[in-house]
């Protein structure tokens, strides 16, 4: 079979590195791919948001199956285009993937179907807005309805913050994806990440994970797109896991399918975990990042049919298996990320970091150039690592950290810190 993976990220590498070692695998192709995916697929220069060339592409090289990984495209109907043009595609279509490109479509599902989430209004007239804050006061969270890759969320702890975050918004700091804004009740509790691979009808639940979203240690500082992972998450066993299945995610894919818009792919449950059980944060339409890289680390099973089965409408009958022992991924950034930062800095001792066995160095921002390879992004690497428990996975994770040779990069010491508070 020949497969073609649709992005350029640490998500990537860690997809391409799963489905190029099935042995249904044929050839791996990776558009547009990065310096590390190089090493594992085919990397092709196309024009990820250019449906119709890539079609065409698909059809000239013989493509079996596309996986897409991120967002942007699918929310652009990437799979639509694909499929009406006879590519079989892992992933959402545009009207699915609305679970992720509008926060207000998401909610107002929630709300109709009573699937616990924050409680919330939706406007698109900033006057109402403000006055709405007003009535409500602080914390309260404010956030752009449409797509803004992870920044158009502020969790506001005072009147005066959530009001400057709502003037930005209409000033276009997140251009059309803040034209509506959804004001959002403060959620307090701890939290995990579950994700389900759904084939329109059925959900298989995947491991549970937690992310480092912060850029600072101690969980501080601004939003990035991801830090740092690891699975499993305490916080998420079993009984939660189940309990997210059936409170959250199977309501949301029943109604989806009621609706119309049967959702494929993976979805992805963002969750606060309180008192009262999981409520929803959001939705995403796709795998993690670098929440994938912990999973790919802990999956026995073979990702392609899978994936495969999601699109075919077959998982009623798939099972797949799962490690015992824990991933931990600490992202290494650029220095500035998530501000400016500079690219081109030569990043040495990727070899060396990865002789120990339980290790993989996925690359989420790379180059190569005449045998090197450099820094040519935000996020940079994902040093991912597994072992007996947490504490026995970071310490190997950290170790090829400290193998690794790049003046020009910085990452998180702490990651895995509340896993570990809780003895996992
Ligand atoms: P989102 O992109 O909607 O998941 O929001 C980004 C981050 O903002 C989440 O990971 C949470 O840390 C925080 N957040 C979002 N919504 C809420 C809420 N209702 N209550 C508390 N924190 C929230
Ligand atoms: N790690 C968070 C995300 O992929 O959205």
């Amino acid at each position: 079979m020949n497969v073609l993976v649709i992005g350029s990220g640490g998500r990537e590498h860690a997809l391409c590195r799963a489905i190029g070692a099935s042995p249904l695998c044929d050839r791996l192709r990776c558009a547009p791919g990065n310096g590390g995916i190089a090493r594992d697929a085919e990397c092709v220069a196309l024009d990820i948001m250019d449906f119709a060339a890539l079609a065409a592409r698909c059809r000239d090289m013989g493509v079996d199956f596309v996986v897409v990984g991120p967002e942007a495209p699918l929310a652009a109907g990437i799979v639509d285009s694909l499929e009406a043009a006879g590519v079989a595609c892992f992933g959402p279509t545009a009207a699915a993937a609305r679970l992720e490109s509008s926060k207000a479509f998401a909610k107002e599902l929630c709300r109709r179907i009573g699937v616990p989430t924050a409680g919330f209004a939706r406007f698109d007239d900033f006057d109402a807005a403000r006055e709405h804050l007003r009535r409500v006061g602080a914390p309260v969270v404010v956030k752009a309805s449409g797509l803004a890759a992870g920044k158009g969320v502020t969790v506001a702890r005072s009147l005066a913050e959530a009001e400057a975050a709502l003037a930005a918004m209409e000033a276009g700091a997140f251009g059309a994806a803040g034209s509506e804004v959804v004001i959002e009740e403060f959620l307090e509790g701890e939290e995990a990440s579950v994700f389900a691979l759904v084939d329109g009808a059925t959900a298989l639940p995947l491991a549970g994970a937690q992310d480092h979203k912060t850029a600072g240690e101690g969980d501080t500082g601004p939003n990035t797109g991801g830090m740092g992972a690891y699975s499993p998450a305490p916080a998420v066993d079993d009984a939660m896991l189940e309990r997210a299945m059936d409170e959250i995610v199977r309501p949301t894919v029943a109604a989806m399918a009621a609706e119309g818009a049967p959702f494929r792919g993976v979805l992805y449950a963002g969750l606060m975990i309180g008192a009262d059980g999981p409520r929803l944060l959001e939705f995403n339409v796709r795998f993690g990042d670098p929440e994938c890289q912990v999973l790919v680390a802990r999956l026995k099973s073979d990702l392609l049919p899978a994936l495969m089965a999601a699109r075919d409408g077959e998982l009623a009958h798939f099972d797949l298996r799962w490690s015992d022992r824990a991933a931990l991924c600490v992202v290494m950034a650029a220095k500035g990320y998530p501000g400016a930062y500079e690219k081109g800095g030569e990043i040495g001792g990727l070899d060396e970091a990865e002789a120990d066995d339980s290790v993989a160095v996925f690359h989420a921002g790379t180059e190569r150039r005449d045998g090197r390879v450099v820094a040519a992004g935000g996020r940079v690497l994902g040093v991912t690592a597994t072992g007996r428990d947490v504490a026995e996975a970071k310490a190997a994770a950290y170790r090829a950290v400290d193998r690794i040779d790049w003046p020009g990069g910085f990452c998180r010491r702490d990651i895995g810190w509340r896993a570990l508070a809780r003895g996992g």
